[in-house]
């Protein structure tokens, strides 16, 4: 049997004191739980994207971990594509991979095959986009019988493959489809995201879907369309064993619970809105502000 944790969402940062305090309370669970691996599914660092010692705090603290650590970058780490103020670029690819190897990488343990790949820079049109497609079908028809899980910072969707866009929290269409046409051709057994600081498991067809929550922070209702989950943080567990997985989203109630919207509120002096619905609370295109 090998166990994984799965850890998402830190937004850890030399500068960044609001939700440091949650570290030593989850480094300390992932020592308890005494896992092979960690995987880290994105927005390790508060502002990575924008200041590399954000990277520098981070692998500090992960450095320490009492187990190997695998991450994926989120958009605080490496930008969002659609974002105008920080897109990703070869420059923050590069600064990531000098810090934490590489924002795709692949894993076999049990009769599994750990696929993690960097969705930021999906519709990004950067070079590394097609590299990554290119590699991912390469790691798959490779995989040699084994079951298949991928790990992402952003869901693939909300509720199915062929919803539309829902704008900031999810793959957009065009690279969803070239993943699903993968998903179809080689079977994919798991999928394990963060960016929604939400927690939530469901199945589709022979396909589990997990999103680990935050360690850091949940988004309160007036900058978060309602994505189904539960605002709580937390970890996973997973534990392989041959062709099974046995998944269990854990609870931590040894972390304060921060509210983002709170924070927000706090650092512009603006009444919180995290008490109030979103606008529109059936669309999920009509995105709040985002802050996951
Ligand atoms: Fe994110
Ligand atoms: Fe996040």
């Amino acid at each position: 049997m090998v166990r994984i944790v799965q850890i998402s969402d830190t937004h850890l940062g030399r500068d960044e004191a609001r939700f440091a305090g949650n570290w030593p309370p989850l480094a300390a669970w992932i020592a308890a739980e005494a896992p092979d691996l960690v995987i880290h599914s994105g927005d390790l660092s508060g502002d990575g994207a924008g200041v590399d010692d954000d990277f520098a705090y981070c692998a500090e603290l992960t450095e320490a971990l009492p187990a190997p650590l695998l991450a994926v970058p989120g958009n605080h780490d490496v930008g969002d594509p659609f974002s105008t103020r920080q897109p990703p670029t070869a420059e923050r690819l590069s600064r990531w991979n000098a810090r934490f190897g590489t924002d795709r990488w692949s894993r076999d343990v049990e009769d599994w095959r750990l696929i993690g790949f960097d969705s930021m820079i999906l519709s990004s049109g950067l070079p590394e986009e097609e590299a990554q497609f290119a590699w991912l079908e390469a790691e798959m028809h490779g995989a040699d019988g084994r079951r298949i899980a991928w790990f992402c910072h952003q869901p693939l969707f909300i509720r199915g493959w062929e919803e539309g866009d829902t704008g900031y929290w999810t793959v957009r269409t065009g690279p969803r489809a070239r993943l699903k046409a993968l998903a179809d051709a080689y079977g994919l057994a798991l999928v394990g995201s963060g960016h929604v600081h939400l927690s939530h498991e469901m199945r589709l067809g022979g396909t589990r879907f997990v999103w680990c929550p935050s360690s850091a922070f949940t988004v309160g209702p007036g900058m978060q369309p309602p994505l189904g989950g539960e605002k709580w943080l937390g970890a996973v567990r997973y534990d392989f064993a041959g062709r099974e997985v046995r998944t269990e989203r854990v609870r931590l109630p040894q972390l304060r619970q921060h509210w983002i919207d709170d924070v927000a509120a706090a650092e512009t002096g603006a009444p919180s809105q995290g008490s109030q619905p979103a606008r529109d609370v059936h669309a999920p295109t009509q995105v709040g502000k985002p802050d996951g």
